[in-house]
């Protein structure tokens, strides 16, 4: 029973502590991290800045590692650098001599194994992100969205089992930020990856995810976790529901509340 359970939990964390060494002496980035993440679901995490957001993910993505605590992806801890996590930064880090479509497929041709599947299924992405006119552009001729969907689109090259993504659209303006929020969303429908994205929006978080979670100022625990109730697919109308308001309002208070601003 437990076991089976189990399964059903796509990444864990327990008693999650990191703290790093430095020069100056230890920095407790993350004081105590506890959370089981269903299958399947969209969870963003906010936070002040500097709470230890970007620290979490990536020792859910096995690239730092746990001072103490255990985290697990499907069952099995984390214990160096994972595969089959796609991750997306707020700096797209693409490569300005390749081709959008080689941009995509990158992932795959740095382990030597480029087929025609994976072509086809890097095709298939840049059609999804609504970049299939631009296939053969170098990075430097797409806008600042258009570069976070070849992002997005190589972040699901691997077909990975989780999907992780700091501060995304932050760099980009506040229309193209909605709109990268919308495309997101869309996409996020027809994959159903398992998420984690961490914004500073508050609005971003509530019409993206399952679950929104808020950390406090470190040496930071979570401090919340709300149950976002909307269907999907959900449309940008959902932000004129009053309980989005509320959910708004809420989540802003328990943020303030932990910045100290009233
Ligand atoms: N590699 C590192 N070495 C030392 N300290 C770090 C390192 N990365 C982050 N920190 C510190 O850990 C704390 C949490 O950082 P971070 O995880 O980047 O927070 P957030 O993403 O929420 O802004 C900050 O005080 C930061 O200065
Ligand atoms: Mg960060």
């Amino acid at each position: 029973m437990l076991a089976q359970v189990e399964t059903f939990k796509a990444i864990t964390a327990a008693r999650v502590r990191k703290v790093y060494e430095t020069p100056s002496g230890p920095v407790e980035a993350v004081a105590e991290v506890d959370f089981e993440i269903a299958r399947g679901d969209f969870v963003s995490i906010l936070g002040p800045s500097g709470c230890g957001k970007s620290t979490l993910m990536l020792m859910i993505a096995g690239l730092e590692s746990t001072t103490s605590g255990a985290i697990t992806l499907d069952g099995l801890q984390v214990s160096g650098p994972q595969t089959d996590a796609g991750m997306m930064f707020q700096d797209p880090t693409l490569l300005p001599w390749r081709s959008v479509l080689d941009n995509v497929l990158f992932p795959i041709d740095m382990r030597g194994a480029v087929s025609s599947e994976s072509r086809t299924r890097a095709e298939s992405l840049l059609r999804m992100v609504d970049l299939w006119a631009f296939r053969d552009k170098r990075p430097r001729e797409l806008s600042g969205g258009m570069r976070q969907r070849v992002a997005l689109a190589r972040a699901l090259v691997n077909d990975p089992r989780i999907l992780l993504m700091d501060e995304p659209f932050s760099a980009l303006d506040a229309i193209t930020r909605d709109e990268m929020g919308y495309a997101l969303a869309r996409i996020w429908d027809t994959t159903r990856k398992t998420a984690i994205f961490i914004t500073h929006s508050i609005r971003e978080a509530i019409f993206l995810s399952d679950r929104v979670l808020v950390m406090g100022r470190r040496p930071s625990t979570i401090i919340e976790d709300v149950r976002i109730p909307f269907e999907r697919p959900r449309d940008p109308s959902i932000e004129a529901d009053p309980r989005f308001n509320e959910l708004y309002l809420h989540l802003k208070a328990s943020i303030h509340r932990t910045t100290g601003v009233q």
